[in-house]
């Protein structure tokens, strides 16, 4: 989606459709002549939160899309305002549209953060994947939104609108890496798309094959790779937009192309949305995207842990033992349990980047979606710090995160009489003890877990990427980098 900042002059605005409030579209009608049409129009309307209508109208305005409630809101209501204007614009047959919604009040808000949830509707609404479809049904015209706002805001909407678009495209490439079949999108795929992100200025990209996994000891991430056709990939990007000699804020992200479960296999009833076993990575990699493309004063260092998790000849047995990265040994009793395998060797790689903050990614656990369904990711971390931003900016981009507990009571789940760890701990808080097996890999380093697995795709009749929490990684680091 284009955007670019206008005035917001009714008296010269020429458009097939101005979204707005009630009191807008009246004002609006006035010098264009069209009061009559308008107040005939609006005799049912109901001007509450909810509430839209189109109308209509003769002149240099074709219609006026009125959102009910939009004078004063909460912050929930003005994002569900957002949804509902992005989900009508997406369906009209129109290229173009304004939107006059900044006068809204919303407590506790300015203008940017408007018309970035703005933004962030339109970007939802306005997304289709139709790279397999003869036939795509839907499609979306609109192409550029013009955001109003009076002489004072437009240097505040020009910033933005620069960060809206950059979460736009993040938000679009791990959507799409997220979709795509994991016959097209596996680990070499997604070494591809990081590929394509490293060709931006003061980035740069290194891939470690299986030869050098094996010679730099990673036999967790092997012994989930081993069993697949696919070679598995170890991807790092480093953005470097701060200071020379800033440490990094490291992303890790979860790249399981997809999770059959190994030896230990997933019953064949849904087995299909394992494809979305990458979505950690492509989260990882869709905040990268954005923070580039905002160009933020930060740097960064982000891994993808990237492997098919495959029945086979080859393939990890229940009791077989490996030694991690970090010299650390690990009984493998259940081989579904690959997303710790894979990530604790990110983990101990990370390190050597000496980040100030290390944050994985990860469609984890079953036992999440059990916990929080699909509203909250779950978050887990040894900072209490880093644990408040990241909450701080779930709430703020309305991609929101839920602290779960780290307590050391939990870690004696992963005790095992033939190793230091089991990669699986008891029945109970299975989403709790994956995230204490993290915890054994990251040492002193301030560290956050975050379990995707309900949050990051939709199932049934939406289904399809969520491209979360890419809105709440990007606010962070826009935090973190002091805009
Ligand atoms: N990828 C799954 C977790 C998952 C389940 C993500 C459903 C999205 C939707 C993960 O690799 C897994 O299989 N976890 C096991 C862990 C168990 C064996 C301790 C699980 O949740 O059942
Ligand atoms: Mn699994
Ligand atoms: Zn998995």
């Amino acid at each position: 989606m284009n955007y670019a900042s206008a005035n917001s002059d009714l008296a010269t605005l020429r458009s097939p459709c101005l979204a707005t409030s009630l009191a807008i579209a009246k004002r609006l009608a006035k010098p264009t002549g069209n009061t009559a049409t308008l107040s005939r129009a609006i005799t049912d309307f109901k001007d509450q939160a909810g509430t839209s209508l189109r109308v209509n109208l003769d002149g240099p305005v074709a219609r006026v899309l009125i959102l009910g409630g939009a004078d004063e809101c909460s912050p929930s209501q003005y994002r569900k305002m957002c949804t509902l204007l992005a989900q009508q614009l997406a369906a009209m047959d129109i290229a173009q549209a304004a939107v006059h919604l900044l006068n809204t009040k919303v407590k506790g808000h300015n203008s940017a953060w408007k018309a970035q949830t703005l933004m962030q509707a339109i970007s939802h609404a306005s997304y289709r994947f139709n790279n397999y479809k003869s036939k795509p049904k839907q499609p979306v015209s609109l192409k550029r939104v013009r955001l109003l706002g009076n002489q004072a805001e437009q240097k505040a909407l020009r910033a933005a609108i620069k960060l809206g678009s950059a979460l736009d495209q993040g938000l679009t490439l791990a959507k799409d890496l997220g979709n795509e079949p994991s016959n097209v999108c596996t680990p070499a795929y997604l070494l591809g798309e990081a590929r394509k992100i490293a060709r931006a200025k003061d980035v740069s990209l290194t891939a470690l094959d299986e030869k050098k996994m094996l010679s730099l000891g990673m036999g967790a991430f092997m012994s989930v790779s081993q069993g697949s056709d696919q070679p598995g990939k170890m991807i790092i990007l480093r953005y470097s937009g701060g200071k020379k000699d800033e440490a990094p804020i490291a992303l890790v992200g979860k790249g399981i192309t997809f999770d059959t479960g190994g030896i230990s296999m997933k019953p064949p009833p849904g087995m299909d949305e394992m494809k979305f076993d990458m979505c950690g990575a492509a989260a990882v990699l869709g905040a990268t995207k954005a923070a580039i493309e905002a160009r933020l004063p930060i740097n960064l260092v982000t891994v993808v842990a990237a492997a098919e998790n495959m029945p086979s000849g080859r393939a990890t047995r229940p009791g077989d033992i490996v030694t991690s990265a970090s010299g650390q040994t690990i009984e493998i009793l259940n081989t579904d349990a690959e997303g710790r395998l894979v990530l604790c060797d990110a983990l101990t790689h990370v390190q050597g980047y000496k980040p100030r903050a290390i944050i994985d990614v990860a469609t984890l656990t079953g036992a999440c979606i059990m916990a929080l369904g699909s509203h909250a990711s779950g978050l887990f971390a040894n900072d209490d710090e880093l644990a408040d931003a990241l909450t701080a900016a779930g709430e703020l981009s309305g991609d929101r995160s839920w602290r779960l507990p780290l307590w050391d009571d939990y870690q004696a789940g992963l005790n095992t009489n033939f190793a230091d760890m089991a990669n699986v701990g008891g029945r109970g808080a299975g989403s709790v003890t994956a995230a204490c097996f993290l915890s054994r890999f990251v040492g002193d380093y301030k560290w956050a877990h975050m379990d995707i697995a309900g949050s990051s795709f939709h199932q049934g009749a939406a289904k399809g990427s969520s491209g979360r929490p890419v809105a709440q990684l990007f606010t962070y680091l826009v935090a973190q980098s002091g805009l």
